[in-house]
């Protein structure tokens, strides 16, 4: 049995949050380096804006304390180096103080996946950054349930009996099995609510194996504060009863909003790039995602590929940049800002906290000035007679 790791974290962006300097890849590439051959199988370092990916084949299983410390000491690092280039937000994802046992609830985000190797093995390697690990729902959905997406779930009979989508209600920390496609509108209901209900696994009922599996942890809901977005990782593995490479990308076709952006508080839309332009600056955004395509070979990675360096998804580009226009002109007015019920897990206590004491019960008609008298700090705005 092979497992296909994804562990990734914010150690520190350049210039503020777009980019991982290249000393950092630099470091994280020794590491890796060091460790092929013998923890790994095989390892890769990659970067979509300023969020640092190890992406390694091991056969320790998932949520292995050995692969988890290897991350954590790779990520504490890489925090080294952007400490001494005074990079912004060193160590921004590494929430705990000491690694114990594996990453659940530590910051980094993980994506694993165990896999009985076939004899050609197409994976793909999704990583997103500003944005959180909902905005995979779509996709996924699209990916392994819509056969206007996917022509595999009518034309493969491998295929047709569908898969099992295990779903994780963030908020209340369960999990749910739904079989799809019996299931789909159940389905549709939760993850439809992509900042609570999120997709962890998707498994072939044919194949009994796992078909993709995501990073679900929610930096803001661990820390009960905002500490910048998970920026989550996603793999999918294709073809040979599981969708075809072309299907699995072909739901970012549409480059649909997500939560995050700026200060990780709006909604924007979700463009596919090339890694070479995975480096989100106006406004923070638009929040971005990659795709790297390997061949898993006797537990080699023969990759990646760069899958969004396709001219065919330069509509879906434009397409961002135009939504993201449209939503750019609402300011800090709901759709684009997030709605309260998500700034409530991150900025909006602090700001509610100042006005608690100033609210009062609807008063009859007041007049203005008494409106004025009753604003605070009285008498303290320049230009007032
Ligand atoms: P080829 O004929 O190029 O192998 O493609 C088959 C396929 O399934 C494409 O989705
Ligand atoms: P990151 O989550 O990528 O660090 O972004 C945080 C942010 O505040 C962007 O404005
Ligand atoms: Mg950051
Ligand atoms: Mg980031």
């Amino acid at each position: 049995m092979l497992t296909l790791s994804v562990i990734k974290a914010d150690t520190g962006g350049w210039v503020g949050h777009s980019a991982v300097h290249p000393a950092m890849v630099a470091r994280a590439e020794q590491a890796v380096d060091a460790a092929r051959g013998d923890l790994l199988l095989d390892g890769q370092v990659a970067t979509c804006g300023d969020d640092l990916s190890l992406i390694m084949t091991h056969e320790h299983g998932r949520d292995a304390d050995a692969v988890h410390r290897f991350a954590w000491d790779v990520f504490l690092q890489t925090t080294e180096v952007a400490r001494g280039l005074g990079l912004y937000g060193a160590g921004q994802d590494l929430l705990s103080d000491a690694f114990s046992g594996n990453l659940r609830g530590m910051g980094p985000g993980y994506a694993e996946l165990d896999l009985t190797e076939r004899p050609s093995e197409p994976v793909l390697c999704f990583l997103a950054d500003k944005t959180e690990p909902g905005a995979w729902n779509l996709p996924l959905y699209k990916m392994f349930a819509d056969p206007f997406n996917t022509a595999g779930l009518i034309i493969d009979p491998h295929m047709h009996d569908g898969f099992l989508f295990e779903v994780y209600d963030l908020f209340e920390e369960k999990r749910l099995v739904l079989d799809c496609p019996t299931e789909l509108y159940d389905l549709l209901m939760l993850i439809g609510a992509p900042a609570r209900f999120v997709v962890h696994q998707v498994v072939s009922k044919t194949l009994q194996e796992a078909a993709a599996a995501t990073s679900t942890q929610r930096l803001s809901l661990i820390a009960g504060r905002y500490v910048g977005k998970d920026d989550p990782v996603m793999i999918v593995r294709c073809q040979s009863g599981l969708p075809a490479v072309g299907e699995a990308l072909e739901p970012f076709s549409f480059p649909h909003a997500v939560a995050g952006c700026m200060r990780g508080s709006h909604h924007a839309p979700l463009m596919p790039v090339a890694a070479a332009d995975a480096h989100p600056s106006r406004f923070d955004g638009p929040p971005r995602v990659i795709c790297l395509g390997y061949q898993v070979h006797e537990g080699r990675l023969v990759g990646p590929r760069d899958m969004f360096a396709d001219p065919a998804f330069d509509r879906a580009r434009a397409q961002a940049n135009e939504v993201m226009d449209y939503f750019r002109r609402h300011g800090p007015f709901e759709p684009h800002r997030l709605p309260l019920s998500d700034l409530e897990y991150t900025t909006m206590p602090s700001v509610a906290k100042r006005l608690a004491d100033r609210w009062e019960p609807f008063a009859p008609a007041e007049s203005a000035m008494s409106l004025a008298d009753s604003a605070s700090p009285a008498g303290q705005r320049p230009g007032r007679h």
